[in-house]
């Protein structure tokens, strides 16, 4: 099998791929079977993306196996005045507030379609989303668990800088201006 990662912005964003993305949204988090999954699943790429993607600094990855989207990833330029953002600087500590909140890259999803997890999918999404990204950090937050995302983030040179700071999930920082030049 053979999987291509190609990186979008806003406008590329067509009706085709709303669906292809809400297929692997709703396999990821969702019941196919239950009409309020396909609710949240088609609220996810008719609304939440929408108003992401009107965000500077909006950058999808979009991964294709054989033919068929099997992945994608997403983030833009966080900034205060976002909810996240807001949010953050009452929920983190100050030192790492003023070190990392603010002008971030926020990766806000990175999914693969449970039929074809466990092979290295989510690490091409990763590579191409943040290669050559301008910003100078990078934000997400997700579960600390050991398990396929905290592998994924934390073999890539994410650390963890709040270990819990919503609910189960910590939030982990990606420090951009380390990476080997390209
Ligand atoms: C997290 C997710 C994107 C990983 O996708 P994937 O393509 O199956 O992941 P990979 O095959 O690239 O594996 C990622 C890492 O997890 C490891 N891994 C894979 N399956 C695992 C499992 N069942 N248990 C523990 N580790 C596992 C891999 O070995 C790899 O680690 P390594 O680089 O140290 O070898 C996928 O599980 C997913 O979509 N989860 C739901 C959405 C989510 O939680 N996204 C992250 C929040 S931003």
């Amino acid at each position: 099998m053979t999987t291509t990662v190609r990186t979008l912005g806003r406008r590329q964003i067509d009706p085709a791929l709303r669906e292809a993305l809400a297929r692997v949204y709703l396999g990821a988090y969702g019941d196919p079977a239950l009409p309020e999954s396909r609710l949240d699943a088609e609220n996810f790429v008719h609304s939440t993306l929408d108003r992401h993607a009107r965000r500077a600094g909006f950058r999808l990855v979009v991964a294709e196996t054989d033919g068929t989207v099997t992945g994608y990833g997403y983030g833009f330029t966080g900034r205060r005045g976002q909810f996240w953002s807001d949010w953050l600087t009452g929920a983190a500590p100050e030192d790492i507030v003023r070190e990392w909140v603010g002008d971030h890259f926020e990766l806000a999803d990175l999914v693969v379609h449970p039929d074809h997890r466990g092979q290295g999918i989510s690490g091409l999404l990763h590579d191409h989303l943040v290669a050559g990204l301008p910003q100078e950090k990078a934000l997400l937050a997700t579960v600390p668990d050991r398990g396929p995302a905290d592998r994924l983030y934390t073999g890539r040179g994410w650390q963890v800088l709040v270990p819990e700071i919503d609910g189960p999930k910590a939030l982990f920082g990606l420090d951009l201006r380390s990476r080997p030049a390209e």
